[in-house]
């Protein structure tokens, strides 16, 4: 952005110590390892159905592996990968669909609510829902285009959410670098691992609400104002106009291939036309020195890109709760806990 965030100390040492303090935070935790194996002789068959059933959603409407993985991201920055995203709203259990970043813009929990009657069906009370979003996450990257990867399974549902922890924790768009950044260490995530999940905005969209700002702010600074640019940036103050109404209209995040799992994403950030703010700083921040360096090599190397993305969803699909797993289940029926 043109006019990023001060920090008040360098923000390399802000960031050192933000990594120390979550180290020191998540060293007590000795969680069970997970593992490829996990339903080898409960469930052989979990990992076939989940892909088949992925594959049906995909091509009934090729954004489903979008809100899928998008799923994942937010489950597993608040606790862990426990589940906790899919818990509806009841009387005794606050969830976390209203959180400011999931209400109105979070979806997709039809399609693991009927990938979950599928599992029932064949292995009943076995797999955990927050497994089952994991594996589905993955299957919905290779539907559209992007690379493959073991997903280690044994994960368990939680039987609590947080409301507060979703508020806090997930990135939001028109933070600026170094608090975006924060928010992955936090979790132990690095900054490379910052950068290349970020890539999962090669798919999907956005609402307007959510890049107005970006839009009316330096997008034609950033892009430099070429024809092509411009004509690009009429049709999206033209969908989300600078007054306001139209806030749900939604736009592509990588209009190049919206539905394509690609390294395009990151042309799109060296042609300065990342659709959020937070996409675009990872750039052209003034504060961007490592994260530019990546960016640049991630969009001329799609293998880097590809083995990095993978690592780092496997690094992410390990975020556990330790919680969960003392005191966690596998739920009948991913929207509640059992009873
Ligand atoms: C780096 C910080 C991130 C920020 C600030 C951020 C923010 C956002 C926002 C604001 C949207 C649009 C939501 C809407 O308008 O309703 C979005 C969409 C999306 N995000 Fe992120 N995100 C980040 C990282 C990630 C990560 C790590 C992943 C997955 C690995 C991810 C996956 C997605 C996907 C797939 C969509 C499209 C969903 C759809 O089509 O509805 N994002 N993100
Ligand atoms: C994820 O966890 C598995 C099993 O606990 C472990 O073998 C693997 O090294 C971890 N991977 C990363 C990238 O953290």
């Amino acid at each position: 952005m043109a006019a990023p965030i001060r920090p008040r100390i360098p923000a390399t040492q802000f960031l050192a110590a933000i990594a120390f303090v979550s180290a020191i935070l998540r060293s007590g935790a000795s969680d069970p390892p997970l593992t490829l194996d996990h339903y080898a002789s409960s469930c052989p068959t979990v990992f076939e159905n989940i892909r088949k059933e992925m594959e049906r959603e995909v091509l009934s409407d090729p954004r489903s592996a979008a809100l899928v993985v998008r799923l994942h991201f937010h489950d597993c920055f608040v606790q862990g990968c426990d589940g906790s995203v899919l818990l509806d709203d009841t009387v005794m259990l606050q969830g976390e669909k209203t959180a400011s970043p999931n209400i109105n813009s979070l979806k997709g929990f039809e399609i693991i609510d009927r990938i979950k009657s599928k599992i029932e069906s064949d292995c009943p009370r076995i797999v955990s829902c927050a497994d089952i979003l994991t594996i589905a996450a993955r299957d919905a990257v290779i539907l559209v285009g992007g690379p493959y990867w073991d997903v280690p399974v044994g994960r368990k549902d939680s039987r609590s959410a947080s409301y507060e922890l979703a508020n806090t924790n997930i990135p939001t768009p028109n933070q600026g670098l170094i608090s975006v950044i924060s928010k992955f260490l936090y979790l132990g995530l690095s900054i490379t691992d910052t950068v290349a999940l970020s890539g999962a905005h090669t798919i999907g969209m956005a609402r307007c609400e959510n890049f107005r700002a970006r839009i009316y702010g330096d997008y034609e600074l950033t892009s430099g104002g070429s024809p092509l640019s411009e004509v690009h940036l009429s049709k999206l103050k033209s969908a989300c106009p600078a007054a306001g109404g139209g806030e749900d209209n939604i736009e592509p995040l990588d209009y190049a291939t919206p539905y394509t799992f690609d390294n395009s994403y990151y042309h799109l950030l060296l042609n300065g036309e990342g659709l959020l703010n937070s996409d675009q700083e990872l750039y052209s921040s003034i504060l961007a020195i490592q994260t530019k360096k990546l960016v640049e090599q991630y969009a001329f190397d799609t293998g880097a890109f590809f083995r990095q993305f993978s690592d780092s969803m496997v690094k992410m699909g390990n975020l556990t709760n330790p919680d969960s797993f003392l005191q966690g289940e596998v739920r009948k029926n991913c929207r509640l806990i059992n009873a």
